[in-house]
Parts: C-alpha cells; sequence; structure tokens
C-alpha cells in the first residue's frame, strides 16, 4: 500500500504508523490545514469559500485564522503538524517568513501549498513538494489603467484640466506584497506605454498605502482631496475594499450626487460589494481576481499530494515555473476586466 510518499510499508508496520499519527481524517479521505493571514479580509473570505466547497467529499479542511501575525501562523502549523494533517495550505501572513514554514512541513514530509501571498521563488524551489497558486498581480494593474484609458477616450471632458495627461491618485495595499508592489509598477508603465503610443499618459498627484483597507482608504481619499482639490481626476485603488472606501470619501466631497459629479475609480478583485458598486455607477469598474479557482485549485493540489497522485492532473490549468515558460510548481489564474459591459457574469459566483 502506499503511504503519503509512496513507501511501502507492511501491513505490521503500517499499523502502528497509523495508530501513532493517524494521518488521514475519519472518513478516510485527506485532513488539510488552512492557515489563513487574517479572517477579516474580504478577498480571502472568497478563497475560504472556495476550499470548503471544493473539499466537499474529498477532504477535511481545517481552517485557521492567523491573526495578520506570522508567529501566531507558525504555531499554527505547529499544532496542524502534531495533528497529522497529510497537507497544508498556507496563505503566509509575512511571505517571507516562508523558508520556516517549509522546514518545519519537511521535516514531516507534509506537503505545502501556497496561495495569494508568494513566497520568494528560492523558497518554492527549495522542496519539490511545495506549490504557489496566484495571478500575475501585474496584469491586475494593466487591465485597470487600460479601464481608465477606455474611460477617458470616450469622455475627453473628464480630463479636466486639457493636458493630455490623467491626473490620477493610488490607494495602495500592504508594502511590500506582491500584489501591492506589483500592480502599483504596472499603472506606471501602461501609462508609460500608452503615451509612448500616441494614447493619454498619466501623472501621478500622490500614492499612500490604506493595508488593504476600506476605513483606511476613505481616511486617506479625504486627505488626497483637501491636498489637491479639483486637481484629482482618477483613482487606481490596489483592491476593491479600498476603492469603496475611496468611493464613501468622494460621495462625502460631493461626487456621485444628484448634481451628477462623477470620479472614474477602478478596484482590483471583483468582490461581492465590488460588483455592487459597478452596478449602482459608482465604481468605474474592477478586475477579477478570481478567488473561487484559486481556492478551487489550492485545495485539488493539497488532495493530489496528499493522495499520491499527479497535481497536474487535478487542476484545470498547467503547473509552471515561476515565470510560466516551463513546468514547474506555480498556477497563475488568469485576470479578467470586468466593467458595466459584463459585470452580470461574475455576480453570484
Ligand atoms: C490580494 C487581494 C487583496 C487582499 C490581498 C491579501 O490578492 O487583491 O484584496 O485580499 O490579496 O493578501
Amino acid at each position: 500500500m502506499k503511504f503519503k510518499h509512496g513507501i511501502v510499508l507492511g501491513s505490521f508496520l503500517m499499523a502502528s504508523v497509523l495508530a501513532c499519527s493517524g494521518p488521514k481524517g475519519e472518513s478516510g479521505n485527506p485532513k488539510i490545514g488552512f492557515a489563513v493571514f487574517k479572517y477579516d479580509n474580504t478577498f480571502m473570505s472568497g478563497v475560504r469559500r472556495a476550499v470548503d466547497k471544493a473539499a466537499q467529499g474529498k477532504a477535511v479542511v481545517l481552517t485557521q485564522d492567523s491573526q495578520d501575525q506570522q508567529a501566531v501562523q507558525n504555531d499554527l502549523v505547529d499544532n496542524f503538524l502534531t495533528q497529522g494533517v497529510d497537507a497544508l495550505i498556507i496563505n503566509p501572513v509575512d511571505r517571507t517568513a516562508a523558508a520556516v514554514l517549509i522546514q518545519k512541513a519537511k521535516a514531516q514530509d507534509v506537503p505545502v501549498v501556497f496561495i495569494n501571498r508568494e513566497p520568494e521563488e528560492a523558497d518554492i524551489a527549495s522542496w519539490d513538494r511545495v506549490y504557489y497558486v496566484g495571478a500575475r498581480a501585474a496584469d491586475s494593474g494593466t487591465m485597470s489603467v487600460e479601464i481608465l484609458l477606455d474611460y477617458f477616450k470616450q469622455n475627453p471632458s473628464a480630463d479636466l484640466n486639457g493636458d493630455g495627461m490623467i491626473q490620477y491618485v493610488v490607494l495602495t495595499g500592504e508594502p511590500g506584497h506582491q500584489d501591492a508592489v506589483l500592480r502599483t509598477k504596472a499603472y506606471i508603465d501602461t501609462f508609460a506605454a500608452s503615451k509612448a503610443n500616441g494614447g493619454m499618459g498619466g501623472q501621478e498627484l500622490m500614492s499612500d498605502t490604506a493595508m488593504w483597507d476600506r476605513a483606511r482608504a476613505q481616511e486617506k481619499m479625504a486627505a488626497m482631496l483637501t491636498s489637491y482639490p479639483d486637481r484629482i481626476e482618477a483613482v487606481l485603488a490596489n483592491n476593491d475594499d479600498m476603492a469603496l472606501g475611496a468611493i464613501e470619501a468622494l460621495k462625502q466631497a460631493g461626487y456621485f450626487g444628484k448634481d451628477g459629479k462623477f470620479m472614474p475609480v477602478v478596484g482590483i478583485d471583483a468582490t461581492a460589494p465590488g460588483l455592487d458598486a459597478v452596478e449602482n455607477g459608482t465604481l468605474l469598474g474592477t478586475v477579477l481576481n478570481d478567488a473561487a479557482s484559486q481556492g478551487t485549485d489550492a485545495l485539488n493540489i493539497a488532495v493530489a499530494l496528499s493522495n499520491g497522485t499527479d497535481p497536474a492532473a487535478a487542476i484545470a490549468v498547467p503547473l509552471t515555473s515561476a515565470d510560466g515558460q516551463s513546468a514547474g510548481r506555480y498556477v497563475w489564474v488568469p485576470y479578467q476586466k470586468v466593467t458595466r459591459e459584463n459585470y452580470r457574469n461574475f455576480m453570484n459566483k
């Protein structure tokens, strides 16, 4: 019989090992520990729902809140290992701390699937039972700016000072998070490419972090409106929660009211409240960060690794290297632009 990593054990030895560690859940399905960086995060709530749904009938998932503290997450991982989980899905608090978690798991030969917060490439490379499921952050930044450029093309009067440039402000996610860094860089690169091709360029008036958080974004946006009265022509937010916080501040400053004063705001994620805001016309657009596919793929890889089957056969997209150029242990789930034209396709998913 195959046991975890394929060692054939005699029945006597197998019985004693099972009695000690009991690696599979009572149903005979694999037991998977899932550590979430923090529960109070809209996008990760969607990923949690997807993991639970995908696990039905094939895995027992033990999900825990790391409370945005790496030390808490390290303890959770120790506990999962003590409980004899067959695989781990980890959404790291601090993505540079992955090496420590990998060491712990490797010592027990428990495979790890990281999700949403990308460890260093060297960490993923350090053991062949480590995987990463995420999305190419830069693409979402590019798509956000494309949504804005389309809007300005159709609404030339949105260029308030008529200088052929979009004066914009940015609300960034957590500093050091690959999505915050790469999305924000892609905004700048995409405006530069547009300008180089004879289209509109962009001028960043101000950028500040709101840590992915709606309430903080509302405060930051209010401050930006005070710093640049009547000069801001667009708002780019690294996620929908922050875009929605910005919209609140804009409403208080007289936007989206009866007199029709409008500000193009673009978010990322296509969360349920984000899609509602596209529907009610306050959010110009967003980009689908596909929580359902990411959660499902992570769960299916963890199950395959637990059962000793091929993870590549368990998911719909190819497993690639970090740069996507060859085979490897990364899953890159594509982003999609979401605007008034297509938002309905993404509702109730
Ligand atoms: C991003 C997502 C953000 C936030 C973050 C947490 O991918 O766009 O909204 O949830 O992950 O790590």
